[in-house]
C-alpha cells in the first residue's frame, strides 16, 4: 500500500506514529516559515505542518504545490495546539518529513469546498471535480448505503436479483421511449425500457416467485426536479401475494431503511383512498407533514347572489392558520402568484378572522357576518386565521388549491426536511380520460387489474372502475407505485380492448405476454420505488440530480461529455438511418 492511513482517520490515539497519507491539496497557508497544508481524500481532511526555513527540500516541493495537486506525504502524528473540534482529525496534525507530488493539477474552475463559488452549469461541466466536494460525495455514499440495505432486506425475504435486458421493445408506461437503431435489422429499432414491467411479470410465469432489481429505466419526458431521463428503480414482483402483503413488505423495507440509515422509526404508515386524497388535498401525492385539508363550501356559499360561487362546480378553500395579519399587499401578491399560467387561477376570495373577533371577507357585499360565521365553522377557523377560497370546475380548482396549500405550507414552515410523513395512497382509478387522444389510458399501466367488484362498470362507466393499484408517497413525493396484475389472457385482452387496441394490435405488441399467461401464470403483483427520489428525500434535497453521479441537465444534456451529439455520416449510413449524399 502506498499509504498507511486515509485522510479521515487519524486522531489523538495515533500520536507519535509515523504515517503516510495520499490525497489532494485543499489549501495551503504559509505563515512565515511555518506552512500548513490541508490534504483531502474521500474520507476527510488532515492538516500537515512543516517548516520551510529549516527544510530546503520541503520548501522547494511546497512552492510547486497548488490547489488539487495529488501528493503523498510522510510524517509523524502530533497533537495540535489550535484544535478544530468540528472535524474528526481536528485534534492532530502531521509533522511532515517528506512530500512527493504524484500529479500536478491545473487551477480548478471553482472552489472545491463545501460552499463553492461554481455555478450549476460550470459544476456540471466539471462534474468529476464537483464530486470531490463533501456534500455531493456524501450523497453518493448515502446512496450506496441504502442500496446495500435494500439488497440485504430483500435477500432476507428470498427475493432474487435478476437482470433484465436494456435493448427491448416498447412497454407503455405513459412516457415516450428512447429508441436505438438496429444495424443488423435495418429500419428497425430497439426501445430502452421505461421499466422492466413485462419482464418481471414473465419471471413470475417462470416461477421465480420473488424478484427484485435495482435497475436503470429510461423515459423521454419533460424534466423536472424529481425527473431524469434515466433514473433508477428498486423494481420488485411477487407471486401468490395479496395487495396487503405487498404493502406490508415494502412498508417494512422503507422502515428498515429509515431505521438503519437515519435512525428514525417511522411507525405504521397511514393509508388513504385516492378519492379522499383528491378531495382533501387535490393531489394523488399529498404532503401530509401538515394538515390544511380542503374544506368544500358549496352548501353554505351558493345562492347568495355571488355569481362566481353560484356558477362554479366547486367552491373550496383552506385555512391558513395565523395568517389573518396578511396585508392586502401580501394577499394580492399571493393572488398574482396563483394567476401565473402554470396555475391559472382567475381570482381568490379570502376571509380574515380578525383579532377583535370580527370576520372580514373580500366578498362582504354578498355575505354578512352570520354567513361568514358559517364559513369559519366549516373551516374550524379561530381568531387570527385566514380562509382562502377558490371556485371553478372541480378537478381544475382542486389542482389549483393543491398548489396554494403547498405554497402556504412552505411559507408557514410546515414542510420541514427533517420530518418524514409517509402515506400509502390506495385504489387508484384504472383508467383516465385523455382529452388529446379522446380515449381512456391506463392510469398506472395496462397490466394492472381492476377491482373485481368494479369489472362490470368497464362497459358502462369506465372512468369509475378502481384498480388494485397503490402508491407510496413521502413528504408529497411519489416514491413508488405498483399494482396487482392481470394474469389471465381473457382479462388482459379485455383491458386492451378498453384501451382502444384492436385484437391484432394487442397481439402484435403484447402477444408474448398474453401467450405466456396461457402457460400457467401465477397470480402476481409488485411495485417499483424510485431510488433517486428515495435517496434525495433521505438527503433532504429537492432535486434528484445531486444523488446521481453523472446526471443530465434540464434539457436532458450531459454537458460534461456533450451528449446527445451528432454521429458521423458513416455511422448513420451503417445504421441505415440516412444515406449520405
Ligand atoms: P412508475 O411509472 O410509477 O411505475 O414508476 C415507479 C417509480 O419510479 C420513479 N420515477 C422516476 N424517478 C425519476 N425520474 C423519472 N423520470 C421517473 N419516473 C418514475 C417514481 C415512481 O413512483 N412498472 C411500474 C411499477 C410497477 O407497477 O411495479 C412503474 O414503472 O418514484
Amino acid at each position: 500500500m502506498i499509504r498507511t492511513h486515509t485522510c479521515g482517520e487519524l486522531n489523538i490515539s495515533n500520536l507519535g506514529q509515523s504515517v503516510t497519507l495520499c490525497g489532494w491539496v485543499q489549501k495551503s497557508r504559509d505563515l512565515g516559515g511555518t506552512t500548513f497544508i490541508d490534504v483531502r481524500d474521500r474520507y476527510g481532511l488532515t492538516q500537515l505542518v512543516f517548516n520551510t526555513d529549516t527544510d530546503a527540500a520541503l520548501r522547494d516541493t511546497s512552492r510547486e504545490l497548488g490547489r488539487e495537486f495529488v501528493i503523498k506525504v510522510s510524517g509523524t502524528v502530533l497533537e495540535r495546539t489550535n484544535k478544530n473540534l468540528k472535524i474528526p482529525t481536528g485534534e492532530i496534525e502531521i509533522a511532515v518529513d517528506g512530500i512527493e507530488i504524484l500529479n500536478a493539477a491545473k487551477l480548478p474552475p471553482f472552489l472545491i469546498e463545501d460552499e463553492t463559488d461554481g455555478g450549476e452549469e460550470l459544476r456540471a461541466k466539471y462534474r468529476y471535480l464537483d464530486l470531490r466536494r463533501a456534500p455531493i460525495r456524501n450523497n453518493l455514499v448515502l446512496r450506496h448505503k441504502m442500496a446495500q440495505e435494500i439488497r440485504k432486506y430483500l435477500d432476507g425475504l428470498d427475493f432474487i436479483e435478476v437482470e433484465t435486458p436494456v435493448l427491448i421493445k416498447s412497454t407503455p408506461e405513459g412516457a415516450r421511449d428512447f429508441v436505438v437503431p438496429s444495424r443488423m435489422n435495418p429500419g428497425e429499432f430497439y426501445a430502452l425500457p421505461q421499466s422492466p414491467q413485462t419482464f418481471k411479470q414473465l419471471l413470475m410465469v417462470s416461477g421465480f416467485d420473488r424478484y427484485f432489481q435495482i435497475v436503470k429505466c429510461f423515459r423521454d419526458e419533460d424534466l423536472r426536479a424529481d425527473r431524469q431521463p434515466e433514473f433508477t428503480q428498486i423494481d420488485c414482483e411477487l407471486s401468490f401475494i395479496t395487495q396487503e402483503d405487498i404493502l406490508n413488505i415494502f412498508e417494512g423495507l422503507t422502515r428498515h431503511l429509515f431505521t438503519t440509515v437515519k435512525g428514525i422509526d417511522l411507525g405504521t404508515f397511514p393509508r388513504m383512498q385516492y378519492a379522499d386524497a383528491m378531495r382533501l388535498y387535490g393531489s394523488d401525492k399529498p404532503d401530509v407533514r401538515f394538515g390544511m385539508e380542503f374544506v368544500e363550501l358549496n352548501d353554505i356559499v351558493k345562492g347568495k347572489g355571488f355569481g362566481i360561487f353560484d356558477n362554479a362546480e366547486l367552491v373550496v378553500g383552506i385555512n391558513a392558520k395565523g395568517c389573518a395579519s396578511y396585508t392586502r399587499k401580501q394577499i394580492d401578491e399571493l393572488t398574482e402568484w396563483l394567476k401565473r399560467p402554470q396555475i391559472g387561477v382567475t381570482g381568490m376570495i379570502y376571509c380574515r378572522y380578525n383579532e377583535d373577533g370580527t370576520l372580514k371577507s373580500s366578498v362582504d357585499k354578498f355575505y354578512n357576518e352570520d354567513e361568514l360565521t358559517n364559513w369559519a365553522a366549516a373551516f374550524n377557523a379561530e381568531i387570527g386565521d385566514l380562509m382562502l377560497v377558490l371556485a371553478g370546475p372541480a378537478d381544475k380548482v382542486r389542482k389549483q388549491l393543491n398548489e396554494l396549500r403547498l405554497e402556504m405550507g412552505s411559507r408557514l414552515g410546515l414542510r420541514d426536511k427533517n420530518k418524514f410523513a409517509p402515506l400509502w395512497v390506495l385504489d387508484f382509478p384504472l383508467l383516465e380520460w385523455d382529452e388529446e387522444s379522446s380515449r381512456y389510458h391506463a392510469m398506472h399501466h395496462p397490466f394492472t387489474s381492476p377491482k373485481p367488484e368494479d369489472i362490470d362498470l368497464l362497459d358502462t362507466d369506465p372512468g369509475a372502475v378502481r384498480a388494485n393499484a397503490y402508491d407510496l408517497v413521502i413528504n408529497g413525493t411519489e416514491v413508488g407505485g405498483g399494482s396487482i396484475r392481470i394474469h389471465d389472457r381473457a382479462m388482459q385482452s379485455l383491458m386492451f380492448k378498453h384501451l382502444g387496441f384492436s385484437p391484432e394490435e394487442a397481439q402484435k405488441q403484447f402477444g408474448f405476454l398474453m401467450d405466456a399467461f396461457e402457460y400457467g401464470a401465477p397470480p402476481h403483483g409488485g411495485l417499483a420505488l424510485g431510488f433517486d427520489r428515495l435517496v434525495s428525500i433521505f438527503a433532504g434535497l429537492d432535486s434528484i440530480r445531486d444523488v446521481i453521479a453523472f446526471p443530465k441537465n434540464n434539457s436532458g444534456r450531459d454537458v460534461m461529455i456533450d451528449s446527445p451529439s451528432t454521429i458521423a455520416d458513416a455511422q448513420m449510413t451503417e445504421l441505415k438511418i440516412r444515406t449520405t449524399v
